[in-house]
């Protein structure tokens, strides 16, 4: 399976060049996810039981094909007709972005496409996840609330629909780790004004939470005497 690496192709070097390419994002390219495999399975309840934190990771990165189930497990279209998605969200507001930080950037989850758009070619991790631990883990996952799509209506109840809304993709997401031999946290510990700014959030996007992606550090085996 195909691991994501940096993926810097001809056209985007010459665009570079040519000083085409939006600035900030010139050394990436969007990155095609691959539709889900409706067929991986594993019982429900047994996931359950292994849904857990993990605080040790090691540098493995993800393949393609398990982030672009991991996504849509996550936050993905599950009813493309009315274009609605596997959580549950107020008014059907859909507010919460997904950032997925790598090494080589950042890049948002556009479910429809579902696809990786990238919209930062620098190192964020530092940032996304300011716990050691977490930042050796192949992604972090950064939860952004979007207030412009909740309605005036929400009034003083925006926070707390957008931290229930990141909390059942966050599970979501603990699920599919669980199922998949992922390890995930999810985590206060992120540097959010820090990363706002260097995101370009405007004013009414609010960082939720993080949440740590990756596969755990194998246990060292002692040997039996
Ligand atoms: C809202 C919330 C914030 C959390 N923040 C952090 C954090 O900043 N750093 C961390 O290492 N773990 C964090 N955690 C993970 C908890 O430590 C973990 O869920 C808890 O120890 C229970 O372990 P379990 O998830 O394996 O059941 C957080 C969990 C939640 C629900």
């Amino acid at each position: 399976m195909r691991a994501i690496a940096n993926p810097l192709s001809l056209g985007t070097l010459i665009l570079c060049l040519l000083g085409l390419a939006a600035p900030q994002v010139r050394a990436l390219e969007p990155i095609q996810l691959t539709p889900p495999d409706l067929s991986h399975s594993k019982p429900l309840l047994q996931v359950l039981q292994e849904r857990q934190s993990t605080k040790t990771y090691d540098t493995r990165s993800i393949p393609v094909d398990t982030l672009s189930n991991l996504l849509w497990a996550a936050f993905g279209i599950n009813r493309p007709e009315a274009g609605k998605r596997t959580v549950a969200t107020a008014v059907n507001c859909q507010d919460i972005d997904i950032y997925v930080v790598f090494a080589q950037g950042v890049y948002v989850y556009q479910a429809r496409e579902h696809r990786l758009v990238p919209v930062l070619d620098r190192d964020v991790r530092s940032l996304a996840a300011t716990q050691d631990y977490a930042q050796k883990a192949a992604i972090q996952l950064v939860y952004v609330s979007d207030y412009g799509k909740m309605n005036d209506s929400f009034g003083a109840k925006k926070p707390i629909y957008s931290a229930f809304h990141a909390g059942a993709i966050s599970q979501n997401v603990y699920l599919y780790c669980a199922s998949a031999g992922l390890g995930s946290v999810v985590r206060d510990s992120v540097d959010r004004e820090a990363l706002h700014k260097a995101l370009k959030l405007r004013d009414n996007q609010t960082i939720v939470m993080g949440q740590t992606v990756g596969y755990a550090q194998a246990q060292a085996v002692t040997p039996e005497p």
